[in-house]
C-alpha cells in the first residue's frame, strides 16, 4: 500500500506545499485544516493534479478535534507513516522585549505551537509505531535556535518574537526527547526549518519560494532506515540548537 502521511495546518502556506510534494512522490495525503471549507478546496486542488488527498476538520488546540484523528485514520487509510506538525501562529511579530511578553500570548502561543504538536503526536504514534518507517517532522525556525540567538554577529540575534521563538525552541526539545523513546527504534523525529518563506505569516520577510520552504520537511518525511534522526535542519544542514 502507498505510504499515508497527516499534515496539520495543511490548508495553505508550507504545509500545502508539503503534502504537493509529498502526493507527488506517491504519498497519500491527510491534510488537517481548521476550517472544513478551506481544507476541502485544498484537497480538491491536489486532487486536480492525481493526488489522493483527503482533508479532515482538526484544530490542534481543540481536543475533541484532534481525538477524531484514530477513527479517521483507521477507516478511511487503515495506516499512517509519515506525521508533518506544521500547524502554528506567530503573534508577536516583531514584539515588545521577552520580559515584556503578555502572558496570554505566551499562552496562546503555545496551546497550538507546542502542546498541538504534543497532542496530535501522542494521538497517532501508536500508527506511526506500527510503520515500517514512521516519521514525525516538525516544522520549527531557526529563530528558535538558542546559540544563534546568543550570536551577536546572526541576524537572527535580532529577531524579537519571544512567545513564537520559546515555543519552537520547546518543540525542538520535544523532537529530541521523542526521538530517543527507545521504544520507537523504527520511527525518525527531525525538527525542520522551512528558512524565511513568503506566506501569511512571514509576508515581510519572506524571500524563499513554497517550493523551496517544503523541500527539507519533505526530505526528512522522506529519510531512509540509515537517515538521522533528532536532529534540526535547514535547507537539508544541521542547525546548531
Ligand atoms: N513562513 C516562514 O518564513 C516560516 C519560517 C520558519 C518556520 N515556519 C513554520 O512553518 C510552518 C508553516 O508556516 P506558514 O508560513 O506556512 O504559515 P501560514 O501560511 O500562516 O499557515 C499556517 C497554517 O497553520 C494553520 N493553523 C493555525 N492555527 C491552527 C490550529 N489551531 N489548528 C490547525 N491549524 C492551524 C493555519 O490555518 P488557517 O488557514 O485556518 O489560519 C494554516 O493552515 C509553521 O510551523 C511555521 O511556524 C515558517
Amino acid at each position: 500500500m502507498k505510504p499515508v502521511a497527516l499534515i496539520t495546518g495543511a490548508n495553505k502556506g508550507i504545509g500545502l506545499e508539503i503534502a504537493h510534494q509529498l502526493g507527488k512522490r506517491g504519498y497519500r495525503v491527510i491534510l488537517g485544516a481548521r476550517s472544513t471549507e478551506r481544507g476541502g478546496a485544498a484537497a480538491k486542488v491536489l486532487q486536480a493534479e492525481g493526488i489522493e488527498a483527503e482533508s479532515i476538520e482538526l484544530d490542534v488546540t481543540k481536543a475533541e478535534s484532534i481525538a477524531k484523528l484514530p477513527d479517521f485514520i483507521r477507516s478511511k487509510f487503515g495506516q499512517l507513516d509519515v506525521l508533518i506538525n506544521n500547524a502554528a501562529i506567530l503573534l508577536d511579530n516583531d514584539g515588545p522585549p521577552p520580559s515584556a511578553t503578555d502572558p496570554q500570548v505566551l499562552r496562546d502561543t503555545f496551546e497550538t505551537n507546542f502542546f498541538g504538536v504534543f497532542t496530535v503526536t501522542q494521538t497517532v504514534l501508536p500508527f506511526l509505531c506500527q510503520s515500517p518507517a514512521g516519521r514525525i517532522v516538525n516544522l520549527s525556525s531557526s529563530v528558535a535556535s538558542s546559540t544563534s540567538i546568543l550570536d551577536p554577529v546572526s541576524p537572527l540575534s535580532e529577531v524579537i518574537s519571544p512567545a513564537y521563538q520559546a515555543s519552537k525552541t520547546a518543540v525542538n526539545a520535544l523532537t529530541v526527547l521523542l526521538a530517543k523513546e527507545p521504544a520507537h527504534t523504527t520511527i525518525k523525529v527531525n525538527s525542520a526549518c522551512p528558512g524565511p518563506v513568503k506566506t501569511d505569516q512571514n509576508p515581510k520577510r519572506g524571500l524563499l519560494s513554497l517550493e523551496e520552504g517544503a523541500d527539507t520537511p519533505v526530505w526528512l518525511a522522506t529519510l531512509p532506515a540509515d537517515g538521522p534522526n533528532g536532529g534540526f535542519f535547514n535547507s537539508r544542514k544541521p542547525v546548531p540548537w
